[in-house]
């Protein structure tokens, strides 16, 4: 994707409870997604329906994954393969989200799937985020670590297919502590492409698209994408109501 194009990504989660949802908050959103010219859409549903969704996409709107498994077939209960991905025409995949990594995810699990989706030519959204930030700003040494292991091993050629979304813990979902600000926002953007560019050179880092997430809503997302430098937004919660959504989208378009 041109990186002069916006991208905004839908996390459904657990997220609606029918195909019929599903697919009604989808067509939905494609309503208004197809219309735009700047900004590339994706919606990222549970498993169980992305093959239904995958025959709704259209242009500047498809079906992403929220996760990957890096074989590609075998005895792993539970996984999805990236070849089972790449059937469907899926293009994005969420990899190493805050709530996977509650759950056990690692830096070096990520740093397979985010691996697994280059070679299988899946575009990885690695997220990255701190839990919490404290005042000796350790936070940005837990950040710098989340981004060195989970690239590990990654070229210069291949760093620009992956994109960053910057989701501090702290400020998702609805128990969040506070919603971020816009300048935390640029900050930590301008701390991850340095980040990038210590390790795979200026010139790389410049590609390699950064994406906000983290209690978006269609109030606030105007402030993100306007002034938190960064090319998208991952929208978690405001992303299964296709009006809000619609209007964040729409201002996708005008910044
Ligand atoms: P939220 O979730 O927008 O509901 O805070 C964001 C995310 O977890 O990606």
């Amino acid at each position: 994707m041109a990186k002069s194009k916006k991208l905004i990504v839908g996390n459904w989660k657990m997220n609606p409870l029918t195909g019929s949802e599903a697919k009604k908050t989808f067509s939905a959103i494609r309503e208004v997604a197809s219309k735009l010219k700047k900004t590339k859409t994706v919606i990222c549903p549970p498993f169980i329906y992305l093959e239904n969704l995958s025959k709704l996409r259209s242009s500047g709107i498809s079906p992403g994954a929220q996760d990957v498994f890096w074989e590609l077939e075998g005895a792993y209960t539970g996984e999805i393969s990236p070849k089972m991905l790449q059937k469907l025409g899926v293009e994005y995949v969420i990899v190493g989200h805050s709530e996977r990594r509650a759950m056990g995810e690692t830096n070096e699990m990520a740093n397979r799937k985010v691996k697994t989706c280059i070679k299988y030519g899946l575009t990885p959204i690695l997220c990255v985020g701190e839990r919490v930030r404290d005042e000796e700003a350790n936070y940005l040494n837990f950040i710098r670590q989340e981004i060195k292991e989970s690239l590990a091993g990654i070229t210069k050629e291949n760093i620009k297919k992956v994109v960053i979304a910057y989701e501090p813990v702290w400020a998702i979902g609805k128990n969040a502590l506070r919603q971020a600000k816009a300048e935390e926002c640029l900050e930590m953007s301008i701390f991850i492409k340095k980040n990038i560019a210590d390790i795979f050179g200026a010139k790389s880092a410049e590609k390699v698209s950064i994406l906000y997430g983290g209690s978006i809503n269609a109030d606030n997302a105007k402030n993100f994408l306007a002034g938190g430098g960064v090319n998208g937004l991952l929208v978690g919660r405001e992303s299964l109501d296709a009006e809000k959504f619609g209007k964040i989208l729409k201002d996708a378009e005008k910044n």
